[in-house]
């Protein structure tokens, strides 16, 4: 019985063989459409979400399967105060795989030591969301076609951003990445993923806050939100949210081919009239999710088709 609790519980071949599984789901829908029948998600989220939540019940349905759960602490019985470790050991007995979403870093690792059944982590605090980077892999596979030799920019909150944590671990993996870290000297990226990821594996990495000076280079643009509910003051939220606007002009700097990628929700980092622009490709991301999470269910699941 497997979980995956960080990205780098999959190896680059499992990550492959994932892309290459969600590709034929692309293709032959119906192949997989009593894959899992019989078979029971728990999406068990104490935090909100809109994509992952349902991408991960979305795609259960999709094979066929049952799912159950919540989607608010609030309606659950940690608001009595149960454990985690409480709650998994019960729900085990329920499903057959469960979604966790937390706001402790580390919580769906702890469900993972009592669980009898799969632990996903759907996004653990400001730490990692691994099912958002196999989301972000197959987006890049699909739009670049490589992940060898890509210079891929992150721009924004590197700090608390989890799914900037796990992309960073998943593309470390590959050679000839460059990193190019954009964010207000308070919001850098943490020094365990920065020296673990990038400087003990020897990589190429800039440091910067303006995004219009690295702008020409980059072959992905990955934008991320200010995450407001990470931090311990309001005011210093209210000063950093709007550091980086992504707007056409300052797209007119940017390579033809760039990508520009987000892992939404938006709020004011992104102008609404990049979107139209054909190489905003954060709407079609967000529909990978489906796709690499029905891959992730069959892999757990020990599952053929
Ligand atoms: N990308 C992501 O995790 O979105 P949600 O918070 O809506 O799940």
């Amino acid at each position: 019985m497997r979980s995956v609790i960080d990205i780098l519980d999959l190896s680059v071949e499992e990550i492959d063989q994932l892309i290459a599984v969600a590709d034929d789901i692309i293709a032959n829908p119906a192949k997989y459409r009593e894959a899992c029948k019989y078979k029971t998600l728990a999406t068990l989220f104490f935090e909100p979400s809109t994509r992952t939540r349902l991408s991960f019940e979305a795609a259960m349905l999709s094979l066929g399967g049952n799912v159950l759960g919540f989607s608010d602490a609030a309606s659950s019985s940690a608001k009595k105060g149960e454990s985690v470790a409480d709650t998994v050991s019960v729900v085990s007995g329920y499903a057959d795989i469960i979604a966790m979403r937390h706001p402790k870093e580390g919580a769906p690792l702890v469900a993972s030591m009592k669980s009898l059944i799969p632990i996903i982590n759907a996004g653990d605090g400001g730490h990692f969301h691994p099912s958002q980077t196999l989301t972000d892999l197959l987006t890049i596979r699909h739009e670049k076609g490589r992940f060898e030799g890509l210079t891929v920019g992150l721009c924004g909150d590197l700090k608390f951003g989890r799914t900037v944590h796990s992309l960073i671990e998943a593309m470390s993996r590959y050679t000839g990445v460059k990193f190019v870290l954009i964010s207000p000297d308070e919001l850098k990226l943490p020094d365990f993923v920065r020296k673990t990821f990038i400087e003990d594996k020897g990589l190429a990495c800039q440091q910067v806050t303006s995004l219009e000076a690295v702008m020409p280079q980059l072959d992905i643009l990955y934008m991320t939100r200010v995450q407001g509910e990470r931090f311990f003051n309001e005011e210093d939220y209210l000063r950093l949210r709007d550091t980086y606007i992504l707007t056409p002009e300052k797209l007119k700097l940017a390579k033809d081919d760039m990508i520009i990628m987000h892992p939404l929700p938006r709020v004011n980092e992104i102008d609404t009239r990049v979107d139209d622009d054909p190489r905003a490709c954060y709407f079609r991301q967000a529909h990978y999710g489906k796709f690499i999470r029905m891959a992730l269910i069959l892999k757990l699941l020990e599952v053929e088709v």
